[in-house]
């Protein structure tokens, strides 16, 4: 066996960087820089190096020249450094580059050219920082390679699951002990090598219908077994969740934290009759308003249920209202006009929907037209009647 020191001496190699160790083994150039106290990747680093490890050092950013032309490196190890800048494109060069190590550093956002050009990219470990955004072109470059990302312990609110759901060779995905509170209906629908999927410790009140999920207990023609782990989430125990009990699994320790007379309790253990839903009660709305041609109207319908009720809107001729430069239609029941015309008068539909059924209520709007050019003079209010909903 070989002494780093004696390796140096049997194999010289032209370019290695102060204090580091280089070894030119089998043909393939390592670099090896871990724990060396630098403040920044060394300069010097034969460009055909194949391994390039940098951890436990005190780098604070990456990009630049660091990795220019570095077209053979396969392995690159950040780990543990200080870094919170990734220059964009500081990565451009290493089409050859299989996995990345940038775990326990400092880093906030992963940009859209931050991780550019890694084209054959298999594992990414970016664990351990303080990242709030990933940008949803971030993993562009490698969708298709990917087989391994990790983004655990982070403070991640959202994750791009528009590019995750195309990363066909995905095999696991560790997103836990972060602050995630949605998965995306569908997203693994098409990834067939996943296998394990962390979850744990997040903030998803509910989890959507997915095959993945049934997949844990009916494998999949590919994996004889799908680890999931959704345990630590604040998961809300209501009708929703009913196709998650039926699968009667078992083997993790999530506990309901909602509704009340849930919380607590151990998922598993509660009898299927008890995740119920409540349907929508309209429980305040506007009944007749009229306003002076030209001005804003503020329709509002209030609804309560389990789940949440979507309120929607439906305008006197019979159709959905969307959002528009004239209109905007909040979630929470407001429908504003804010420059009515006298073809908004009518009677407008409210209707309020969850997973166990709708309610509906109507409001009357009544536009005032102008008066013409040198009418009266009269100035009309605009009034407003609110009451008890029916
Ligand atoms: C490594 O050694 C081989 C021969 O053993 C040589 O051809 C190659 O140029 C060396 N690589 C480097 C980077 O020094
Ligand atoms: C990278 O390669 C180009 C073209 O071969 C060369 O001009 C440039 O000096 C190299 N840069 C470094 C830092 O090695
Ligand atoms: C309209 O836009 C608001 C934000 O401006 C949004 O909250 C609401 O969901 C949108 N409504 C529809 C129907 O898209
Ligand atoms: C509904 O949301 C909109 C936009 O966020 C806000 O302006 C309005 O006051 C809200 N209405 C109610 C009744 O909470």
């Amino acid at each position: 066996f070989f002494s780093p020191l004696l390796s140096l001496r049997l194999s010289p190699v032209s370019a290695c960087p102060f204090h580091c160790v280089c070894r030119n083994l089998s043909e393939s150039l390592s670099t090896l820089c871990a724990d060396k106290g630098l403040l920044f990747v060394p300069p010097h680093v034969d460009r055909r190096t194949v391994e390039l490890r940098l951890a436990d050092n005190f780098i604070t950013e990456v990009g630049g020249n660091d990795f220019v032309n570095m077209t053979g490196l396969v392995d690159l190890t950040l780990s543990r450094n200080t870094i919170h800048l990734i220059r964009p494109m500081a990565f451009a060069d290493l089409e050859s580059l299989r996995s990345l190590h940038l775990d326990g550093n400092r880093l906030t956002t992963l940009g859209p050219r931050d991780l550019a050009g890694l084209v054959n990219l298999q594992h990414l470990i970016v664990n351990n920082n303080q990242l709030i955004k990933v940008s949803a072109q971030a993993f562009d470059d490698f969708l298709l390679t990917l087989e391994d990302l990790d983004l655990s312990y982070n403070n991640l609110r959202r994750v791009p699951w528009e590019s995750i759901q195309n990363m066909a060779s995905l095999h696991t995905l560790n997103l836990d002990h972060n602050l995630i509170d949605h998965i995306a209906e569908g997203v693994f629908g098409e990834l067939y090598k996943l296998a394990r999927l962390d979850m744990t410790s997040n903030r998803l009140r509910t989890l959507p219908p997915d095959p993945l999920f049934t997949g844990a207990i009916s494998p999949t023609p590919y994996n004889a077994v799908i680890s999931l782990n959704f345990g630590g989430n604040p998961l809300h125990c209501n009708c929703e969740l009913l196709w998650l009990r039926r699968l009667i699994r078992g083997d993790d320790m999530e506990t309901c934290a909602t509704p009340t007379h849930l919380a607590g309790r151990y998922f598993w253990s509660i009898p299927e009759e008890e995740f119920t839903c409540e349907p929508p009660l309209i429980t305040r709305h506007t009944h007749k308003l009229w306003v002076l041609e030209g001005q804003r109207a503020t329709l509002k319908c209030r609804a309560i249920g389990d789940p949440e009720p979507v309120v929607h809107w439906v305008s006197p001729d019979d159709r959905i209202i969307a959002n528009s430069s004239r209109t905007s239609s909040f979630s929470n029941g407001t429908l504003d006009i804010l420059v009515t015309v006298a073809r908004d008068d009518g009677a407008y539909t409210c209707i309020a929907i969850n997973a166990a059924g709708e309610a509906t209520a109507t409001v009357d709007l009544k536009i005032i037209p102008l008066p013409h050019r040198g009418g009266s003079g009269v100035i009309c209010l605009p009034i407003q009647t609110e009451g008890k909903g029916s």
